[in-house]
């Protein structure tokens, strides 16, 4: 049986970082109000306005296609799971094909919120598993700084800008992309949106002035049911794997809220130990966070451990997969 085996993993953050104490001169807020309901004391934000996701990504793949010895040319299949594209369109994916020389590859960018890295993840794990293609991408990126209103408080202090990516190639060991279940709700949308610019709210001095280019959330709302849905999918793949909280090497969970992790961590009855986070230093940066985390806690990961990657998000969406760690970092 083939599997789509995890081969590298990079990621990029813009240099620019806005501290806590920063966004308190911006906006009604503290410090105290932020760290204590959200994780969250930093976060990178892309100041350069010529540059986009694509951007963040570039710097992602090159290193990634470095690590691993290969050329950008090798790349069948590259997909960017984002909400913030360089435009509407064309995708993100082919400008980033086009930027870095992967001129053998054809991609698409996947919208699904935060949860675009885990579909894309489990997408491009398809592509392998049939034997079709030998070196899939999937990227995650957002650059969130550039659909925030930096004066409304309740949204302005949980995202980041941020991204990362891995390289899939297939592998006949009991290694890689073990299962998935997936989940959408689109009756989540009136929570969690960003109206303007579609097809329904095209651009217009209205829709400026109504701020509809702006993400917008019911915070509450959306944990409320973020809590459940993830700590749910979480606990369905692990039954449906027969895996118990000591089958578990790592939780790598989205990035939302300290205390959202910390709920399904307590669901899976696994320590701190085991739970990847970074929240403190990157935010919440929507299809970034779970390719930043395996980034920053590579050299962690050991061949055979086994990791359940969740996430929720916008939509909703929703999502959680087993993956058995390919290889150790040197
Ligand atoms: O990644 C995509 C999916 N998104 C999520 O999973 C996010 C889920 N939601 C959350 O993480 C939390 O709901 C937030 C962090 C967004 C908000 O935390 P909360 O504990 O749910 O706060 P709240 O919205 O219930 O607001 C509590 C109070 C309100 O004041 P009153 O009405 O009690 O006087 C807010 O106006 O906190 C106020 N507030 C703030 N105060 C200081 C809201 N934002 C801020 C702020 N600083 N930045």
């Amino acid at each position: 049986m083939i599997r789509a085996a995890i081969t590298a993993v990079a990621g990029s953050l813009p240099d620019y970082i806005l501290t806590n104490a920063e966004l308190e001169k911006l906006v009604d807020t503290t410090d105290e109000w932020i760290t204590t309901r959200t994780g969250i004391r930093e976060r990178h934000i892309l100041k350069d306005p010529t540059k986009a996701s694509s951007d963040i990504a570039v710097a992602a793949v090159l290193e990634l296609c470095k690590k691993r010895g290969i050329t950008p040319e090798e790349i069948d299949l590259l997909i960017c799971g984002t909400v913030t594209p360089d435009m509407v369109f064309p995708s993100t994916s082919n400008i980033i094909c086009a930027k870095i020389g992967a001129k053998n590859a054809w991609g698409f960018d996947l919208g699904a919120a935060c949860s675009g890295f885990i579909y894309g993840l489990a997408t491009g794990s398809q592509f392998i598993m049939t034997g079709k293609y030998k070196k899939v991408v999937v990227v995650g990126v957002d650059t969130m700084s550039r659909i925030l209103d930096y004066s409304d408080r309740t949204t302005c202090v949980i995202f980041g800008d941020g991204g990362g990516a891995v390289l899939l190639e297939p592998t006949t060991e009991e290694a890689g992309v073990m299962d998935f279940v997936l989940k959408s709700d689109g009756n989540g949308v009136k929570h969690l949106n960003m109206t303007g610019g579609g097809s329904l709210n095209p651009a217009s001095h209205e829709t400026v002035d109504k701020k509809m280019h702006y993400v917008y959330q019911e915070g509450q709302a959306v944990f409320k049911h973020a809590v459940y849905a993830m700590a749910d999918v979480t606990a369905q793949i692990m039954e449906n794997n027969k895996l118990t909280a000591n089958d578990v090497n790592w939780l790598v969970p989205h990035q939302a809220n300290k205390r959202i992790i910390e709920a399904t961590a307590t669901r899976m009855g696994i320590g701190d130990d085991k739970v990847m986070m970074n929240i403190e230093r990157y935010g919440n940066t929507t299809a970034g966070t779970i390719p930043l985390l395996l980034w920053d806690y590579e050299k962690q990961l050991k061949k055979g451990d086994n990791l359940i990657i969740s996430a929720f998000g916008g939509g909703f969406t929703w999502g959680s997969l087993w993956v058995k760690w390919a290889y150790n970092a040197n």
